[in-house]
């Protein structure tokens, strides 16, 4: 395999093309000419300059071109206004397409039209990418050499016919159409990840490591983030792809939509790592965590489906197909691939703290969604401290794509927001008018009435003020349960979300009574990690328990809904600073039954998007066993006026991004 590539005098810097400007000496010299200062197009049409930019920039970052999860992000002079998920408006999920209503939302938010945008911040190099897609294998140098070489504006105007749906082309177009005389720039791809996990971290300097599928060329990279400068230092090429290893493994046990990884994560406990040994000699790797997988893997479906038939010979264990039983060895296998996945991440973890010397370190990419993995990292001790991006996926790429601008162009700035809780989507609006019949009088407040019907055992929907970004519910659109109740597991799972029963679920627990209950590394406000349960609060498990079903259903504690088989949790640790709202909610449940947390799930069934508006989640509501809904400052109890048929009719509109 290839070791992890030293990039010398090939660092990825910023947007690369040139050196970044500073604005010391763009201040000094009005008519500073670098790269940053040359209008992109015709200086004589545009009639615009960079450095009138500086002075008042709305920078809208435009992510999700590589095939997955379109966002958007607007920043005013430095303030993240907004940033939305092109999923949550089209109601596809994952969804690839231009991200059209996220932007205009965005835009909205801040009552200004697309004029007003004085540039458009990509999370994707186009030609890079291209080069990739066109040559099938990485071309570091080369890529890099692009980069410099090739001027941006040659992006738009020499490439018209690219017409995949998703490609950076495609993306580039779409937004000329709706920006016809705004600049663009383009940022790598592991740079807008590192971005926005700097951003919203409390470090003013850290190592990163992101992981993710692939962007441009490369799957992996490690660097240095500062307020004033985000460099990449070491990279692998996408051929030496833990990510690609993970999401061949997840296809071939049958979890072949777009993002399901974590559902492998959530069975690896049900399983033994007994297929370690084999799966390495598929993909060996190295003492710094390069791997290789040992045939030519792309992500292509031709590529995956070759790729799967291989694995599946060299397993001896044929691939399972979609909603077919688990048997023993698929458990197995995914077990022994989480392994892999966290003594790899471990050991370029360890690289990292050797490589760059920083003494903590940022966790970004897709692959750090790996909450395990996350968790692994914290409790190592390899660093001081750990920040796992919120919007470690690509969804969260369009917002380090427009920091990474707003940083280059004011480098003193230091480059940090407040994600005031990421929620920052949109409000759900108004119910919808047949919702009135079924509103329920409310004794005290919404959220003492909401404590009460929760801590009965009730399943409450919950959709209050603006929604969140990224994959988490964090108690603006969520389904909530008492976590005592001993089957409320498989009711949420099956009669609710309409997935498969081995699916954990998360508790949000007050940050105050976190240690009381959890072995928890600091704060988890966007469910970063998992931490374990104290053994105080474990009951003894006979030994001999076999079989998914069996060891899934043996109550392991008090709280055995949010409690995974190991003991483990992804949490999230509610403070009243970050989440005020749900703060309040969580305390009246401990006020009633003396314990602080409770079941945090999304607001959705299985496939389907986040709901995001008041329609959405009155629908959702109609079409499941959800009891009461909360939604603004009322509760409404559920009609239940649809059948089982219905329901599952329903559902099965969303089966296959399931
Ligand atoms: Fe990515």
């Amino acid at each position: 395999m290839r070791p992890w590539q030293h990039q010398g005098g090939f660092q990825h810097e910023l947007l690369v093309l040139g050196d970044p400007v500073h604005s010391d000496a763009a201040s000094a010299n009005q008519d500073y000419h670098g790269p940053l200062s040359r209008p992109p197009i015709s200086p004589a049409k545009r009639n615009f300059r960079w450095l009138d930019m500086i002075r008042g920039s709305a920078i809208l970052g435009i992510g999700g071109a590589l095939g997955h999860d379109a966002n958007a992000a607007l920043l005013v002079d430095g303030r993240l206004i907004s940033a939305s998920q092109e999923e949550r408006f089209t109601r596809i999920k994952h969804e690839w397409n231009f991200p059209r209503s996220a932007i205009l939302d965005c835009l909205n938010r801040a009552g200004l039209g697309p004029e007003r945008v004085d540039v458009c911040a990509f999370a994707e190099k186009p030609l890079q990418s291209l080069l990739f897609d066109q040559v099938g294998r990485p071309t570091s140098r080369l890529t890099w050499l692009l980069a410099k070489l090739v001027p941006e504006e040659w992006v738009d105007s020499r490439f018209p016919r690219h017409t995949q749906p998703w490609s950076p082309m495609t993306y580039v177009r779409e937004a000329r159409r709706m920006f016809p005389k705004t600049p663009f720039r383009f940022a790598w791809h592991h740079l807008s990840h590192a971005s926005a996990a700097f951003a919203a971290s409390p470090f003013e300097q850290a190592a990163f490591l992101c992981l993710d599928g692939k962007g441009e060329d490369i799957s992996a990279s490690i660097g240095i983030a500062t307020g004033k400068r985000t460099k990449i230092l070491y990279e692998l090429p996408c051929e030496n792809g833990l990510g690609l290893l993970y999401t061949l493994v997840t296809y071939y046990l049958g979890f072949d939509s777009l993002g399901s990884e974590y559902k492998v994560m959530g069975l690896a406990p049900f399983g033994e790592p007994t297929f370690v040994q084999k799966l390495r000699d598929f993909a060996p790797s190295d003492a710094n965590g390069a791997l290789r997988l040992t045939r030519h893997v792309n992500f292509t479906p031709t590529s995956m489906s070759q790729a799967i038939d291989a694995l599946a010979r060299h397993l001896s264990v044929a691939a399972r197909k979609r909603k077919e039983p688990l048997s023993n060895a698929h458990i197995d296998i995914a077990a022994s691939l989480q392994t892999i996945f966290e003594e790899e991440v471990l050991k370029m973890a360890r690289f990292a703290r050797k490589a760059t010397r920083q003494t903590d370190l940022l966790f970004c990419g897709g692959c750090a969604q790996n909450c395990v993995a996350a968790g692994k990292i914290r409790r190592s001790g390899l660093f001081n401290r750990v920040f796992t991006s919120p919007v470690s996926s690509d969804m969260g790429t369009a917002l380090g794509a427009a920091l990474l601008v707003h940083q280059e162009l004011n480098s003193s700035c230091g480059g940090k927001i407040d994600p005031n809780g990421f929620y920052l989507g949109c409000e759900p609006g108004d119910a919808p008018l047949e919702a009135s019949r079924y509103r329920l009088p409310i004794g005290g407040t919404v959220h003492k009435t909401a404590a009460r019907l929760l801590a009965e055992g009730k399943v409450v929907g919950w959709v209050r003020g603006r929604m969140e970004l990224g994959a988490r519910a964090l108690g603006a659109r969520s389904i909530l349960g008492d976590p005592r109740v001993e089957d409320m597991q498989s009711v949420l799972n099956l009669k609710i979300k309409f997935r498969e029963s081995f699916r954990p679920f998360a508790p949000a627990i007050l940050a105050e009574d976190s240690a009381e209950w959890f072995d928890a590394e600091g704060p988890s406000n966007y469910m970063e990690y998992t931490a374990y349960l104290l053994p105080k609060h474990r009951y003894s498990v006979p030994a001999g328990l076999s079989g998914l079903s069996e060891r899934l259903h043996f109550p392991r504690c008090r709280l055995p809904s949010v409690v995974h088989v190991d003991y483990s949790a992804r949490l999230q640790t509610v403070r009243r600073s970050v989440h005020p709202d749900f703060h309040k909610l969580i305390s009246e449940f401990k006020r009633l039954t003396g314990v602080p947390m409770i079941i945090n799930t999304s607001f959705n069934v299985s496939g389907q998007p986040i709901v995001r508006t008041a329609e959405e989640a009155w629908q959702c509501f109609r079409h499941t066993d959800i009891d009461y809904l909360v939604l603004n400052d009322a509760i409404y109890d559920n009609p239940n006026d649809k059948t089982r048929e219905e329901k599952t009719s329903w559902a099965r509109q969303f089966e296959k991004y399931s």
